[in-house]
């Protein structure tokens, strides 16, 4: 696997490729991989002769009280395990080689419908920032196929629609989210969880499950099950922002609904900690 920190090595590399006629994947990241991020590039390998990841935290992502300084780089471990899974090319591209402009007055990507509800409400401009940079990658690399994990669920609509509204010509496959024994969502954040919150934070997906089996049951009462499992949070110890029932879109459910998205978001100390199960997946 070959390693680019530049937009012109990365091109040349594309044009190589392009000219033998390779169906090319994308998997965008940004780095301290673990077994999650590593299904993406299996499922990329099983799409397309050509995989690229990329590893950028992304400033423009993160809000001002977030752990953007503090986020785990890993860059030569991920070119290790990136290399293991079959990805032909890693792009680490710096700050500086990404916005050479600086963040402000930078050209933003918004998609209206989910900016603001849900993670969109609890961290502002979040979402701009994750479209704006997801849609620059998809421009420089010009994939025939991206991977995106079913982990940030919210992300990949957003991500969706936007590849929709702007016509991009690109396929955008979701990747089911890859767990720890115990439930708990693979995430690079849960290593800031200390020993004992580690051991609570199954809670999360254990509380997902009971909503899951009461709706398969046929309660409708969408409002008392989510106010049952945010206060069985808040007695484990959690501060939860938001448990709730949506439709697939993220729209709200209407008691004849089939099939729902359970998502939750909660504080574990000052861990920030995301999950989410579909119902009809299980
Ligand atoms: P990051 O958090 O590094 O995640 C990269 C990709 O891995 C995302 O598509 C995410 O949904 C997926 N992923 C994370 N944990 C997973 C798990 N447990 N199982 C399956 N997939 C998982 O998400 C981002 O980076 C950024 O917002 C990015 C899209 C790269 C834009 O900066």
């Amino acid at each position: 696997m070959k390693t680019v920190h530049s937009i012109a090595e990365l091109r040349a590399q594309l044009d190589a490729w392009r000219r033998e006629g390779a169906r090319i994947a994308l998997t965008p990241t940004m780095g301290n991989l673990h077994r999650g991020h590593l299904r993406l590039v299996e499922a990329a390998r099983a799409r397309a002769e050509r995989v690229v990841a990329s590893v950028f935290v992304n400033p423009l992502q993160f809000g001002p009280n977030e752990d953007f300084d503090r986020y785990p780089r890993t860059l030569a471990a991920d070119a290790a395990h990136l290399a293991s899974a079959g990805c032909d090319l890693l792009f680490a591209p710096s700050v500086a080689e990404m916005y050479p402009r600086g963040r402000d007055g930078f050209t933003t990507i918004s998609v209206p419908r989910y900016a603001d509800v849900l993670e969109g409400h609890f961290r502002p401009g979040h979402f701009d920032g994750v479209a704006t940079v997801v849609n620059i990658l998809l421009n420089l690399v010009t994939p025939d196929v991206a991977l995106f994990g079913e982990k940030d669920y919210q992300q990949l609509l957003v991500i969706r629609q936007m590849v929709e509204d702007l016509h991009l010509p690109i396929e955008i496959v979701g990747v089911p989210t890859e767990r720890e024994p115990d439930g708990l969502a693979l995430s690079s954040r849960n290593q800031y969880l200390q020993p004992q919150e580690r051991a609570q934070a199954a809670q999360l997906y254990a509380g997902l499950r009971r909503i899951a089996d009461a709706l398969r049951r046929g309660e409708r009462d969408f409002a008392a099950l989510c106010a049952r499992e945010t206060a069985a949070l808040e007695a484990a110890g959690f501060r939860p922002q938001y448990v709730t029932v949506r439709r697939p879109d993220l729209s709200e459910p209407v008691a004849a609904d089939r099939d729902f998205r359970i998502l939750l978001a909660a504080f574990l100390g000052n861990t920030r900690l995301i999950d989410n199960i579909g119902l009809l997946e299980l």
